[in-house]
């Protein structure tokens, strides 16, 4: 079998690097890929937005499988030409990439069908949405989320932590449009106070497949101090979201909304992400991703056992019900290493030393921003490297990953000490 990857981050690192796990498959390739993903698979010089180029190099080269890693791709219908085209893809379509792209479309398909989740409004007029502020902001000491309602990189999200900021965020969303065209509206939204997860699912239209729970750590700096990030490091399993609670997410919350799409004439199909708050009323969505998580799928699928590719293909062409999925009894534990000044302006273009002696510990090197440059790797990006290990405890997975991590060197590099230091 032949498979396209496309996209060029950690993700797509660990997707391509599991899918050459499969006996079944004797080639990949990836559009665009990095310099990591480059050694396994053969690169293709193809925008990820691209999508009739896309289908036509699926097409010629007769590639019978293609997994999406990025949202933008889906965002921008690729899902659709495939399929018009007749090409097996994994992937959500446009229509149903609504659940991750506009959370107005999300947040109203999580109360008409009881999916719990908090309370929300939206305002398309700034001033209506200053006054619903100053309504509430006496009354509760949470903070306050203001959020642009449409795609903003994943940056489109503002906690703010009292009424002068959540104004702040107003005016920044939608008088400033920080965040362009996803600034017409806003969306705040009840705060829901817990310990976060995310759960992804494999999802075929109709069978959800759950994979191991992982958490996230989304701050730049230690302490969760700093900005948010796309994810600075990621363990898998969760202790706080054990076998019973993923029963109750998969019964309360992925199948209802699985079936509430399809009630709406959307067929689902990839991965589902939910992305919760175990809040002491049960789990709560906090959002949907349509897609595999960066740095999820880094501490995720190296806990897979079964065929990663079987799966994928399985839920692809809607056959996820015959398909057995198992996972090893073990723990996996990813930190980032990323540029200096990332999440804001970095440099590109330093050597990256030391990566196959962290290999040598164990410790697998996923790749995220680089590039090859003269036959050396360089940075290429503002998350450059995850470096993950998997151990039979925590314990083992944090001195593994952080012995990798400790041999690669690469000028201005940044990463987070405390990633699962929470665990033991
Ligand atoms: P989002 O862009 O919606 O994923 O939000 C980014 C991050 O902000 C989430 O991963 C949470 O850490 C936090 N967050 C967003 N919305 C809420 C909420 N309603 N309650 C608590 N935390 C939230
Ligand atoms: N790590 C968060 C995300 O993939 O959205």
């Amino acid at each position: 079998m032949k498979v396209l990857v496309v996209g060029s981050g950690g993700r797509e690192h660990a997707l391509a690097w599991k899918i050459a796990q499969s006996d079944k498959v004797k080639k990949i390739y990836c559009a665009p890929g990095n310099a990591g993903i480059g050694e396994i698979a053969e690169r293709v010089n193809v925008n990820v937005l691209d999508v009739n180029s896309l289908a036509l190099f699926a097409e010629n080269r007769g590639i019978d499988l293609t997994v999406i890693g990025p949202e933008a791709s889906l965002g921008a219908g690729v899902v659709d030409e495939f399929e018009k085209r007749g090409l097996t893809i994994f992937g959500p379509n446009k229509e149903a990439v609504q659940i991750e792209v506009s959370k107005v479309f999300s947040k109203s398909l999580m109360i008409d069908y009881g999916i719990p989740t908090g309370g929300f409004e939206v305002f398309s007029d700034p001033d209506k949405a200053d006054a619903y502020i100053e309504s509430i902001a006496g009354k509760i000491g949470n903070p306050i989320p203001v959020k642009a309602d449409g795609e903003a990189a994943g940056k489109g999200a503002i906690i703010a932590k009292n009424r002068d900021e959540a104004l702040q965020a107003v005016d920044l969303i939608m008088r400033k449009r920080a965040f362009g065209s996803a600034g017409e509206r806003v969306v705040i939204e009840e705060y829901l106070d817990g310990p976060e997860a995310t759960f992804m699912f494999f999802v075929d239209g109709e069978t959800c497949v759950p994979m191991y729970p992982a958490q996230d750590y989304k701050r730049a700096y230690d302490g969760d101090l700093g900005l948010n990030t796309g994810g600075m490091g990621c363990y898998s399993p969760v202790p706080a979201l054990g076998p019973e609670l993923q029963d109750v997410v998969t019964e309360t919350i992925t199948k209802p909304t699985i079936k509430a799409l399809k009630a709406r004439g959307i067929c689902f199909r990839g991965v589902l992400y939910c992305g919760l708050a175990l809040t002491s009323d049960g789990p709560k969505v906090i959002e949907f991703n349509a897609r595999f998580g960066d740095p999820e799928t880094q501490v995720v699928l190296p806990l897979l056992e079964s065929d990663f590719f079987e799966i994928c293909f399985a839920a692809a062409t809607g056959n996820l019900d015959s398909q057995a999925v198992s996972w090893y009894n073990k723990k996996a534990l990813c930190v980032v290493m990323a540029s200096d000044g990332y999440p804001g302006d970095y440099d590109k273009g330093k050597p990256i030393e030391g990566i196959e002696e962290a290999e040598k510990t164990g410790a697998l090197v996923f790749h995220a921003g680089t590039e090859t440059n003269d036959g050396r790797v360089v940075t290429s990006g503002g998350r450059v490297l995850g470096v993950t290990a998997v151990a039979d405890s925590f314990k083992e997975c944090i001195d593994l990953t952080y012995s990798g991590v400790g041999k690669i060197y690469f000028d201005g590099a940044h990463y987070r000490r405390d990633i699962g230091a929470r665990l033991i």
